[in-house]
């Protein structure tokens, strides 16, 4: 998954690509380039690293040009170095490119018998030489259309051309690509977040679409050649979407703004007249709902998976989770009556996305659950329910899995209500509890000095454990892959009653185990699975909602969460673990905002 943007204007584009390729960092930032046409020259330049490397290298060099693209890159095909940067250039053509070229190899090998060369690693180069070897016969768009003809796999290009001073062309097949427009300017985007700091206008390309732009004019066409018109959507303001404060990083910024998150979104589904909630036009009556299949990747998987408890705690209805990566290729058997819902905070992720399109083509009713509205999982489902969280910059998932649960919990709770199946006073209770949520959120934030303290323990630690049971075993799993992301250290999540089914084998002295035993319905059983990891030697850190467990000899750090509806602990229960990660990649000195290897917007399989 990589960044893609494009300028036609009337004016110098480098600034503006530069800028727009910093948005577009948390869809990759292995390396960057851009490439302008100057003096009928492409004039190229690549970076490794971020787009910061790039911009001190124009700033020594600066790139004339009013037409240019730019990307930012995460290494699939080739190591993140210069060379494999993008724009790949040839003489006469350069390319941008999202996604993967499944025959490149095969192209490759075509191609090199017939004397070509190729500079790089990556796939990428397979589309430069295509087209430039297409365009000794043809003009750019029927060489953009037979170049793509030969390729397979789901990708987004973006293309420039030396003897066509005017004009670049965009293609998209299956990853995510936009148009912007503006006054003497339009731009060629991998989504309308890269542009929305230069236009609120935008349009979307379907699969198969190719689209040309000029300062004055952009042209659509399908897979088949044919012109088609496009919707010209206007864009939402971003809401100091950039601005850390005076916070160290959007990360830190994001987790003690839960509170906040979690008002705002809770505003918007409970209506505060009538303690009821405003969650109408569901795509199937909830009285007919057969089943729910809960489905998203990495952290929004985990939200599924606390989401099935509630479902299975408030209704009736029987409910199954799965991971997209996984769903897209099951054996399934689709049903009209089940609901399909689908978590993500970016709405771009290209696993997430395709499930969503099997289901689609199977005709069956579904839901989105997004941070991104103008998304492409929001705009292909049939019913969508944004978390509201407001922009996520921070490459780990906090504030936008607090709305996910949030989210999953509000309509877990309509579905029951609408089917009759929660009594109306424990329907008010429930909504009224969580409207108390942001203040528990707040009040939990302050635990961040004990959890400083707790990150010590983790620094000269070989890896870690993280045990739940019930809806804390999603939690625990949230709390091991927050670490992992943001530490590099390896944790492990684990249902704590599973442990004496293997894992217990990697307890040893000293080892940090991270236990969650909220005062419910499986407290006194984790405190058992505990007591076997202490027989072995682990360090127990203790997070709990219940004072008096946390005074035990045998446990090394307690912390105490405040006591909420059984069902929302899960909520509060991550924030401690959200600080923790925090707090030990600070330690590490660990890039928070950006850790190493990942991005924030996964748009490759
Ligand atoms: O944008 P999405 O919610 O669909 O993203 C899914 C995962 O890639 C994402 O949650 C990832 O696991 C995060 N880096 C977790 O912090």
């Amino acid at each position: 998954m990589c960044g893609i943007i494009g300028i036609v204007s009337n004016k110098p584009v480098s600034i503006n690509i530069i800028s727009s390729l910093k948005r577009l960092e948390y869809r990759g930032y292995d390396s960057a380039g851009l490439a302008t046409l100057s003096k009928n020259e492409i004039n190229e330049k690549k970076c490794s690293g971020r787009v910061e490397e790039l911009e001190k290298i124009l700033f020594k060099s600066p790139s004339d040009g009013n037409i240019g693209i730019g990307h930012v890159r995460w290494a699939t095909h080739g190591i993140p170095n210069v060379t494999n940067a993008h724009p790949h250039s040839s003489e006469i053509v350069s390319v941008v490119h999202n996604g993967i070229i499944e025959n490149s190899d095969e192209i490759k090998k075509d191609l090199e018998k017939k004397g070509k060369k190729f500079k790089s690693q990556t796939d990428t180069e397979v589309i430069t030489l295509l087209i430039t070897e297409a365009l000794a016969n043809h003009n750019p768009l029927d060489s953009v259309f037979k170049t793509l003809k030969k390729l397979k796999g789901s990708f987004a290009v973006g293309i420039l051309f030396k003897n066509h001073k005017d004009i670049i062309i965009g293609a998209r097949r299956g990853s995510p690509l936009a148009v912007g427009y503006s006054n003497k300017e339009n731009y060629l985007g991998s989504d309308s977040y890269a542009l929305k700091s230069m236009t609120n206008k935008i349009s979307y390309l379907d699969d198969g679409d190719v689209c040309i732009l000029t300062k004055d004019n952009v042209e659509f066409y399908d897979s088949n050649k044919k012109k088609i018109n496009k919707k010209v959507h206007l864009l939402s303001d971003d809401k100091g979407i950039s601005d850390k404060g005076d916070y160290k990083n959007f990360m830190s910024k994001e987790i003690f703004e839960q509170h906040v998150t979690a008002k705002n979104c809770i505003k918007e589904y409970v209506d505060n007249l009538k303690e009821d909630i405003n969650i109408f036009n569901f795509p199937i009556k909830p009285s007919n709902i057969n089943k729910i299949t809960l489905i998203g990747c990495g952290t929004a998987y985990h939200s599924c998976l606390t989401a099935k408890y509630w479902f299975e705690e408030l209704t009736k209805v029987d409910v199954e989770t799965d991971i997209a990566s996984e769903f897209r290729y099951r054996n399934l058997k689709f049903n009209e009556n089940n609901l399909y819902i689908f978590v993500s905070q970016s709405g771009e992720t290209a696993d997430t996305a395709a499930a969503l399109d099997i289901c689609k083509k199977n005709k069956v009713k579904t839901c989105s659950i997004v941070n991104v509205v103008e998304s492409t999982i929001a705009r292909n489902s049939d019913w969508v329910l944004p978390i509201h969280a407001g922009p996520e910059i921070g490459v780990a998932s906090t504030k936008a899995f607090l709305g996910q649960m949030i989210v999953l919990f509000i309509l877990a709770l309509k579905i029951s209500k609408s089917r009759s199946e929660i009594a109306n006073d424990l329907y008010i209770k429930k909504i009224k509890n969580l409207k108390d949520l942001p203040a528990k959120i707040k009040e939990t934030l302050k635990v961040e000095h004990n959890v400083q303290l707790m990150a010590k323990e983790f620094l000269n630690a070989k890896g870690s454990m993280f045990l739940g049971r019930g809806s804390s075993y999603p939690i625990a799993l949230e709390g091991a892959l927050k670490l992992k992301e943001l530490s590099y250290l390896h944790a492990e999540g684990y249902p704590a009653g599973e442990m004496k089914h293997g894992p217990l084998a990697l307890i040893e002295e000293g080892l940090p185990v991270i236990v969650i035993a909220p005062k419910d319905k499986y407290f006194e059983k984790t405190l058992s699975n505990m007591q076997e990891v202490i027989a072995r030697g682990g360090k127990i850190l203790f997070i709990t909602n219940n004072l008096k467990e946390l005074i035990n000899e045998n446990i090394r750090f307690g912390l105490r969460v405040p006591v909420l509806d059984d069902s929302l602990s899960p909520i509060l229960l991550t924030i401690p673990l959200q600080l923790l990660a925090y707090h030990v990649a600070l330690l590490k000195n660990c890039d928070i905002d950006k850790p190493r290897n990942l991005a924030k917007s996964v748009t490759v399989e």
